[in-house]
């Protein structure tokens, strides 16, 4: 192995307990999106005790810091996010949530230790940084808007010209990390719908116009969005989670509200998707006399890996962690504001594998068991600080 990986992962064995104790910090004291006050005045304190130049309440809660090399050259980003989930903490760890009803349950925590550890170990690394590496400590990546489209409008993407982002998986054993080239990640748009007629007696249908009957089409005429409108080697979902209308046994309500999601893996195929849905619903509901109101709330976009980055960052964990902690990162349905950063800049998002099995660490994110093996903090901070280097070297080549 070369030198400079040596360095490097020697230099995060040194920062590793104190990464681990930010982890433990932040996760007990969770903060839900947008409001990542102490979390933030944490990154702010730590980032600036490792010499890193730091600019605070960028987007409300956002921290950037800065780490100019030795040499000139561009600028690579390195993303954390910040905030918790709305979920009740049922681990039962010392370090567990003091904050009632909040949990880090999607590994934010882990993130946000991450990008510090980086930044400790970067701030270390100067004399082989070419060019700058900023780190930007973003609010609010569950809650729709996002926090990223935010921090990019504040400039965090300006000069820059890669950014690279890792999220646990509690699907891969600790220590492993994942890559996947091209579309990994949904496109996730919420449906609300109302489907409006006239109300009256269950025994007279014949004087009403029925929304519920209307509302069982539109539900099954929605689901033709995948099977008769979708490429087969495509991918698509969409999910009527909500049905609300009526109250009695012989009344015909005068409306019914649906709620539900909409997912997609092509920008392209995502706008069709929309004029659909509208066509679909209006042209049932039209056609049994009812109104149709269709609104659409515009959700994250699709989180597409650009095809060089995300190869060089495969090759980069191979040399530095080993073939056999690398694996084909699959795709998910799932939405993640990263994707706003990679519609500006190339770069690649991946997975750090967190798992457990003897230790019993399987829980899954979004699950009030949910934790982490914390060794595999020291494969997200080697990689990202990796990533940085090397990029840099490779860009100013
Ligand atoms: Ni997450």
């Amino acid at each position: 192995m070369k030198e400079i990986e040596q360095r490097i992962l020697a230099l995060t064995e040194k920062v590793y307990p104190q990464v681990v104790e930010i982890r433990r910090t932040i996760h007990a004291n969770p903060e839900l999106a947008f409001e990542e006050k102490e979390t933030a005045a944490l990154v702010a304190k730590t980032l600036k005790a490792a010499g890193v130049d730091v600019k605070e309440g960028v987007a409300r809660t956002g921290v950037l810091g800065s780490i100019k090399g030795k040499r000139t050259g561009k600028i690579i980003a390195l993303r954390s996010d910040m905030d918790a989930l709305p979920i009740t903490e049922a681990t039962g760890l010392p370090f567990a949530s003091k904050n009632a009803g909040k949990m880090h349950a999607c590994g934010h925590d882990a993130h946000t230790a991450i990008g510090l550890g980086a930044a400790m170990v970067l701030a270390e690394l100067r004399n082989e940084i070419s060019g700058e590496v900023r780190f930007i400590f973003q609010p609010s990546e569950e809650r729709n808007p996002g926090g990223a489209p935010f921090m990019i409008e504040a400039g965090a993407l300006e000069g820059v010209s890669e950014i690279y982002g890792l999220h646990v998986l509690s699907q891969a054993d600790a220590g492993t990390v994942g890559f996947c080239q091209g579309e990994m990640m949904a496109s996730a748009d919420e449906l609300y719908i109302t489907i409006r007629g006239k109300s009256g007696h269950g025994a007279r249908p014949q004087h009403t116009i029925d929304p519920v009957v209307t509302t069982a089409q539109v539900i099954l005429g929605l689901q033709t969005l995948i099977s008769r409108n979708l490429d087969p080697f495509a991918h698509g979902v969409i999910t009527i989670g909500s049905v609300h209308g009526g109250f009695a046994p012989n009344i015909i309500p005068t409306e019914v509200k649906l709620v539900g999601t909409l997912r997609s893996m092509s920008k392209e195929w995502r706008e069709y998707a929309h004029k659909r849905v509208h066509e679909i619903i209006e042209g049932i509901a039209h056609s049994a006399g009812c109104e149709a109101d269709v609104h659409i709330d515009l959700g994250y976009p699709v989180l597409r890996n650009s095809d060089a980055e995300t190869i060089f960052a495969a090759e980069c964990a191979e040399q530095l962690l080993g073939a056999d902690r690398v694996f084909q990162a699959e795709r998910l349905m799932g939405a993640e504001d990263f994707a706003y950063y990679l519609e500006k800049v190339p770069g690649t998002f991946y997975r750090l594998g967190i798992r457990n099995t003897a230790q019993g660490i399987t829980a899954d994110i979004h699950n009030d068991h949910f934790t982490i093996d914390e060794s595999s903090l020291k494969a997200g901070v080697a990689m990202q600080v990796y990533l940085a280097i090397r990029g840099l070297a490779r860009l100013s080549e």
